[in-house]
């Protein structure tokens, strides 16, 4: 079948990953409606190639060209999909990008999702690795959401138990990877709010800025001021927030590890098990601010990886292997990367 799609053949992908890292898609597509992936799927040269899902592209890192369809989700849109007694019901398009999204639910005066300022990405991608930051993560406040399965030809309705969350993952990541496109997502927030301060940075920003009764728009004004001042900017200097996951140890390890290590920083996580700062572990490796090749460490949260320019994904790759062996060798500990490798 001949596609009218206005597919693109060789598409270059610097600029829409935040790694700013050039790459070429075999095939690209700009989606704005559901009716453009029905027929892609009825398409069937372009169903049967490679899929890669792309939102904002900042939590992936390419190390090669693409060899399939990039569908860059560019749909828009967001509403009052509900209300009653206990919440508000908004949903918003997949190609919504994320923090314009959760400003206008503050503006709107819906509280839920100020911790979740300022972090880079859309809408549709948020699910995908459940995001989180300052106490809170997606799944506190996500409904549901509707994906276009390329299997059945149609879209189907998933609940949060569907979706399998986790510490930055989701079935999205796994198994339902390239065979489901998130199209839209809805979230339930709270009709009585309550601020999320567990982040010790956000309450005492809080009291500095002489807040005693914070309302969520608050929040997200010292959490937007927080994350600039220690998070580099993607759209000056490229990067993918944090390259690795804070590893989960169990409280007999951590207390092991305190022994040796009495600063080292974790978090008693609610199943009695510790998340352990990875950026800690790092910066203590003496990573923070190093480069290599044209990749590096960046300065102010060792977390972070950066492009100091002319980046390749291999580079990025064999700094975060340099460092994950570090932390392997002093602490015993091993990272897992958060971006998903293309
Ligand atoms: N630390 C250091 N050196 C560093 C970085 C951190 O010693 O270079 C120490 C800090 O002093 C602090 C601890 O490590 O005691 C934790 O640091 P921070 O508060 O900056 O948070 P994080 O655990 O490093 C996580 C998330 C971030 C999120 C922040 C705030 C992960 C993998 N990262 O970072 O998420 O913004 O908490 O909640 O869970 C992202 O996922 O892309 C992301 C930026």
């Amino acid at each position: 079948m001949q596609t009218s799609l206005p597919v693109q053949a060789d598409f270059p992908l610097r600029t829409l990953n935040t790694f700013g890292i050039s790459a070429l898609a075999h095939a690209y597509l700009a989606v704005h409606a559901a009716d453009d992936l029905f027929r892609v799927c009825a398409d069937d040269r372009l169903a049967a190639l490679p899929r890669l899902v792309l939102g904002g592209g900042s939590n992936l890192l390419f190390t090669r060209d693409f060899p399939g369809l990039v569908l860059h989700m560019l749909n828009t849109g967001k509403r009052v999909s509900g209300e009653d007694a206990s919440h508000v019901y908004v949903t918003g398009a997949a190609g919504e990008n994320w923090h314009e999204f959760v400003r206008w639910t503050l503006e709107n005066g819906w509280g839920g999702l100020e911790n979740l300022s300022l972090i880079p990405g859309t809408v549709g991608a948020a699910p995908v690795q459940n995001i989180g930051a300052y106490g809170a993560e997606l799944k506190d406040y996500f409904h549901s959401l509707l994906a276009f399965d390329f299997e059945t030809g149609k879209t189907r309705l998933f609940t949060a138990a569907d979706c399998c969350f986790a510490y930055r993952e989701s079935f999205f990541k796994q198994d339902g990877a390239g065979r489901f496109v998130i199209l839209e997502v809805t979230f339930a927030l709270p009709g009585q709010w309550q601020p999320n301060l567990s982040y010790p940075d956000v309450a005492e920003a809080l009291s500095n800025a002489g807040h005693v009764v914070p309302s969520p728009k608050d929040i997200s004004d010292v959490i937007i001021a927080i994350r600039q001042r220690k998070l580099p900017d993607p759209a000056l200097v490229g990067n993918a927030g944090s390259f690795f996951k804070n590893p989960t140890v169990s409280r007999a390890l951590f207390d092991e590890l305190k022994v040796a290590h009495p600063h080292m920083p974790g978090y008693v996580q609610p199943d009695g098990s510790v998340r352990i700062a990875a950026g800690w572990l790092i910066d203590q490796c003496g990573w923070k601010g190093k480069t290599h090749g044209n990749a590096g460490v960046c300065e102010t949260q060792a977390l972070v990886l950066i492009n100091r320019g002319e980046a390749t994904g291999e580079e990025v790759v064999r700094l975060s292997e340099a460092i994950r062996q570090d932390v392997r060798d002093r602490f015993g500990l091993l990272l897992d990367v958060e971006p998903v490798f293309i």
